[in-house]
């Protein structure tokens, strides 16, 4: 057993949609989360830039004793986690692979579509995660930048989401796709409206919910659970006060965040 907490770490407050399903898979265990709300967003940056400020991300949560770290970010997963893994001696986990094992698995007529920021879509970590799994899948892809002010806006659910959502996913719908892959953190916060743009035929897989199934079988696997008798609680470290971290992950986790503000560049 260990009863140190998982690290989770992203650009902002979208990473919470990793924690609500850590959460509901591990609920005895401790969670730090990291949203670097400072330099959000991640996914209009360099590789250079992105696998930088991970870097110091993962040192911070080193610095708070973590078991692991759960990259909660699609970008990150998607263009950093190489070199990242190299360079920690710490277990990481990415989102790609989970998701894109959760979208081969549904997907009936082998017509996959996917979403993300212009980083991860670029990268093309999840076309090639999920022809890796299942070659005959056609994968189609667009890059919704965005849904990420949008839903850091607290608009997930608004007519501005739906307007945006209808020119981005035009493309897409025309493909017929049967399953959608909401390749970045903060997309589950718009699945209202993803859903009924789409129309309800159309499978939307979130990568939260098997990478966190992925994490409780890796723990499970090298015997890490938690068995701390304590009631396990998270907390939550941002760069920068600026966002609506609070209020919107508060409303999003159906709890109350208190988040404390840290200088990320000292690390
Ligand atoms: N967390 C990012 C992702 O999942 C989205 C926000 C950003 O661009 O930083 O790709």
């Amino acid at each position: 057993m260990d009863n140190r907490p998982i690290g989770v770490f992203d650009s902002g407050l979208g990473g919470l949609t990793v924690v609500k399903e850590l959460m509901r898979e591990l609920p005895k265990e401790r969670i730090v989360y990291f949203g670097d709300t400072a330099r959000i967003p991640y996914g209009t940056r360099s590789r250079e830039i992105v696998t930088r400020y991970s870097s110091q991300s993962i040192r911070f949560l080193l610095s708070k004793n973590v078991k692991m770290a759960v990259i909660a970010c699609n970008t990150v997963s998607a263009g950093s986690f190489e070199p990242l893994s190299a360079s920690f001696d710490l277990p990481l986990v990415s989102v790609i692979q989970p998701g894109a094992t959760a979208a081969a698995k549904a997907t009936q007529n082998g017509r996959v579509g996917v979403i993300g920021t212009s980083g991860t879509i670029r990268s093309k970590a999840y076309p090639h995660a999920i022809r890796s799994i299942r070659p005959d899948i056609t994968v189609y892809d667009q890059a919704c930048p965005l849904f990420v002010p949008i839903a850091e806006e607290g608009w997930g659910n608004t007519e501005v989401a739906r307007l945006t959502a209808e020119r981005y996913l035009q493309g897409i719908r025309q493909k017929e796709v049967d399953t959608l892959v909401l390749g970045c953190t903060h997309y589950p916060l718009l699945e209202g409206i993803l859903s009924s743009v789409m129309g309800s035929e159309v499978r939307l897989i979130n990568p939260a919910v098997n990478t966190a199934r992925q994490v409780r079988e890796m723990l499970q696997g090298v015997n890490q659970l938690s068995q701390s008798k304590v009631e396990p609680g998270i907390e939550f470290y941002v760069s920068d006060f600026g966002q609506n971290f609070q209020t919107i992950g508060s409303h999003f986790l159906g709890k109350k965040i208190q988040a404390q503000c840290i200088d990320i560049e000292e690390y």
